[in-house]
């Protein structure tokens, strides 16, 4: 109907317009008709008309009239005069019109008259003779031919005068009347068919029209239903780029539906406390698990006559506590606390977590000196830079290693002593035992010792600087797996074995035998345990935790507030992240006053002349940048360096307008995927090193090259300037990433390859028990 009822007024304007337009043009073709024909009635009677009027006879004309006027079309003559008298005329002549009136009509031009007995055509045409030349009697030019003279007199009388060639004078005028009812008739007609066409036409094209449309629809919605259908466009009647723009469209808008529709899901396979128990209980039929770390995860100090316990900043036992509470088992790690002996039992194992005793700390002691040699010496001066590339030379001290070797040895002895079976489940954590998996497969030759690296692993020739590289490499091929968080890194140290050991590599399934041993080398990224519903740490609203920060630190109200929270260690790239805040300051002065900086550095190995020294950097620095920029009231760069508990960093997570995460070289780093599970509310922003094993899993955050101060200085500009709805959409899709890959799913994945490893060692035992039969 949309369509048909501009058509209709379309047709009935163009009816109007055209008809009136047709008659005008079909009564001009009919007037130049009639006066040819006109022209030729009256050279036909020319001659008897001019003989007539010579011979002053004109009743001699009357059979040739009226035969003449028999035509149907001609419906009277009239013969005039020149001077207008009237000298002859049919019958119905005089009753409608006289000789003056047509000789105005013929002059008017417009040949159409109204008379008496209707409309008719007026043709005037002259009737010509030529005189002899003659005397003095003058012309008839002008004046009715008088009657009274013989026709050679008459001619005379015409004649211009004596002795010259006359031209033809007018002698007379026959006037013709044509009836013009027929042109109405015709017209009438005419207009008839037109009207008929047009309509006709309209409704031809309506169909035509309506029948395409109707194809048009259906194609599209054809198209329309195969593209929600996921088969594309299915429209053989229509060309696909007709669609196109509403595919786009629909394409785009199911996307963000099915994003939303996923986000909401969450992963199809949840990865829970719950799921890791069940799985201990079916894969590894409830068997024993024992952790083996450095850092312990809960530190009883002395603090005046209290004991008070303390969670250390470790990403480890960020990731591997939730998981041993799942588990139960006993943790084995290094008593480092001022009140850890006083709370131990007789087997130097405490229940932990405090008040809810899910698993067993077992605590290894250790001398100052072992400290000394193990910990700061060979793992952190020795170990640590030479894994991280943070350009700070490695030492590598004869006496440290022979520290560490003790240690391990030490360590190894306590995983022994705890073991229940022959066959437990090892948990080797970290650079600070590389040598403890051959030390406990040595005794306990059917465990499972799964061994994973937190920190990178460099390529073959950086490693290669390391007087005990074999003895580490063989260490480490004690593992059942040994895990990293990326493959890059587990390449590099199936690289490095390849380069130093004698050792058979299986790409393909990424083992190594060594020594009639195999070792399975996997990535499996760290995470953290997602915050369950009625989380605690969630319950205080973003906003709350906002005044509470901003008033603690006295920022002014309308502050962009970015947090960095890591151990006050050179690799994370604090001095960069300073020099980014100073860069920002410095390019876009409209942040000066606005944009502030806290970073919570924990004290960590300060022992270490490296560290200290790099502490002190980056004190004078924030002095420095605070100095430039400060104003009384405002201070750009708030610097924390003191261990925080674990809900007051979750509270300024949840204060943070951004979170920077700059590490010059990372295995994962957890703190930027505690900031995304602390907004729940999908609103901050993160800024995350590109050599951060995590920038691989969250591409949503604002990737950076630390090194590179103007890219990072941009950044934080762009983040702190993000609007709203894109802060959501990135914090969206980043929680959708952390919650899905947890830490459940990190030790499920672990232990359910280590489940399978051990399946097949008991299958392959029992096929050597038949053959030996
Ligand atoms: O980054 C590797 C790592 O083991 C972390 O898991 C942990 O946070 C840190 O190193 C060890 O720190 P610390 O020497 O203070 O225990």
């Amino acid at each position: 109907m949309r369509f048909l009822l501009p058509l209709f007024v379309a047709l009935v304007v163009a009816a109007t317009v055209a008809v009136p337009v047709l008659d005008q043009v079909t009564l001009r073709w009919f007037s130049r008709d009639l006066n040819s024909r006109g022209m030729l009635v009256a050279n036909t009677l020319s001659d008897a008309v001019t003989e007539a009027l010579l011979q002053k006879r004109p009743e001699r004309l009357r059979s040739l009239f009226d035969r003449v006027v028999q035509d149907e079309r001609l419906v009277a003559i009239g013969l005039c005069a020149p001077d207008d008298v009237l000298l002859f005329a049919t019958e119905r002549f005089a009753r409608m019109l006289d000789c003056a009136q047509a000789s105005a009509w013929a002059g008017q031009g417009d040949p159409r008259a109204s008379v008496a007995g209707g409309a008719v055509h007026v043709g005037v045409h002259d009737i010509r003779a030529v005189a002899p030349p003659v005397t003095e009697a003058g012309s008839l030019e002008g004046a009715a031919p008088d009657l009274s003279l013989s026709p050679e007199q008459a001619l005379a009388a015409l004649g211009p005068g004596p002795g010259t060639v006359s031209e033809p004078v007018r002698i007379g005028r026959l006037v013709l009347l044509h009836d013009l009812s027929f042109i109405d008739r015709r017209s009438q007609d005419t207009r008839r068919y037109l009207i008929g066409l047009i309509t006709a036409l309209g409704a031809l094209v309506a169909l035509i029209t309506v029948t395409v449309a109707q194809i048009s629809w259906r194609g599209w919605v054809n198209g329309a239903r195969a593209v929600l259908r996921g088969e594309g466009i299915l429209t053989p009647l229509l060309p696909a780029p007709e669609l196109q723009p509403l595919v786009v469209e629909l394409r785009s808008r199911l996307r963000d539906l099915e994003d939303e529709y996923r986000r909401a899901q969450g992963p199809e396979v949840d990865w829970d406390a719950a799921r890791l128990r069940s799985l201990l209980r079916t894969q590894l039929a409830g068997d024993q698990v024992i952790v083996v770390s450095n850092r312990e995860p809960y530190i009883h100090e002395r603090l005046d006559d209290r004991v008070v316990v303390r969670r250390p900043a470790s990403g480890l036992v960020t990731a591997v506590e939730p998981v041993m509470r799942a588990c139960s088992g006993t943790w084995v790690a290094h008593g480092s606390g001022s009140a850890d002996r006083a709370v131990v039992d007789a087997g130097d194992r405490v229940a932990v977590p405090p008040g809810q005793h899910d698993y067993w700390l077992r605590r290894v002691w250790l001398s100052a000196e072992e400290e000394q040699g193990y910990y700061y010496g060979f793992a952190n001066e020795g170990m640590w830079p030479l894994c991280h590339v943070a350009h700070v030379r490695p030492v590598f001290r004869e006496s440290d290693w022979e520290a560490y070797k003790a240690v391990n040895q030490r360590f190894a002895d306590a995983v022994v002593a705890e073991a229940r079976s022959d066959d437990p489940v090892v948990l080797v954590q970290d650079y600070h035992f590389a040598l403890l998996p051959a030390m406990v497969r040595e005794r306990l030759p059917q465990a499972t010792i799964i061994t994973f690296w937190h920190i990178p692993w460099p390529n073959p020739e950086s490693f290669g600087i390391c007087p005990w590289r074999s003895e580490i490499l063989q260490g480490l091929l004690g593992s059942t797996i040994l895990g990293f968080h990326t493959r890059f890194h587990g390449k590099n140290f199936i690289e490095t074995v390849d380069r130093y050991l004698e050792a058979r590599i299986e790409h393909e399934h990424s083992t190594i035998a060594f020594r009639e041993k195999e070792t399975l080398v996997e990535s499996y990224p760290i995470s953290i345990a997602w915050p369950e519903a009625g989380d605690p740490d969630m319950a205080r609203p973003v906003a709350d935790c906002r005044r509470r920060v901003f008033e603690r630190l006295a920022l002014p109200a309308d502050a962009c507030l970015a947090v960095g929270v890591d151990r006050f260690d050179y690799t994370k790239g604090i001095l960069e992240r300073l020099n980014a805040v100073e860069r920002l300051l410095e390019k876009r002065p409209d942040w000066q006053g606005r944009f502030v900086f806290v970073q919570v550095a924990a004290p960590t190995r300060s022992a270490l002349d490296e560290y200290r020294s790099f502490q002190e950097r980056v004190q004078r620095q924030a002095e420095r940048i605070n100095a430039r920029f400060g104003t009384p009231g405002y201070r750009p760069v708030h610097l924390l360096a003191e261990h925080h508990e674990h809900d007051a960093v979750n509270e300024l997570f949840r204060a943070a307008d951004l979170c920077v995460v700059t590490s010059l070289h990372d295995g994962m780093n957890l703190v930027c995927k505690e900031f995304v599970a602390a907004r729940d509310d999908e609103q901050g922003v993160l800024v995350l090193s590109r050599f951060a094993g995590a920038a691989r899993e969250l591409p949503e955050a604002l990737i950076v090259n630390p090194y590179h101060v103007e890219e990072t200085a941009d950044a934080l500009h762009r983040a702190a300037s993000m609007p709203a709805a894109e802060q959501r959409e990135r914090m969206a899709s980043l929680r959708s990433t952390v919650r899905e890959f947890n830490v459940y799913r990190w030790a499920g994945r672990m232990l359910a390859d280590a489940g399978r490893w051990r399946l097949r060692a008991r299958i392959e035992a029992r096929v050597r028990r038949f053959q030996g039969g």
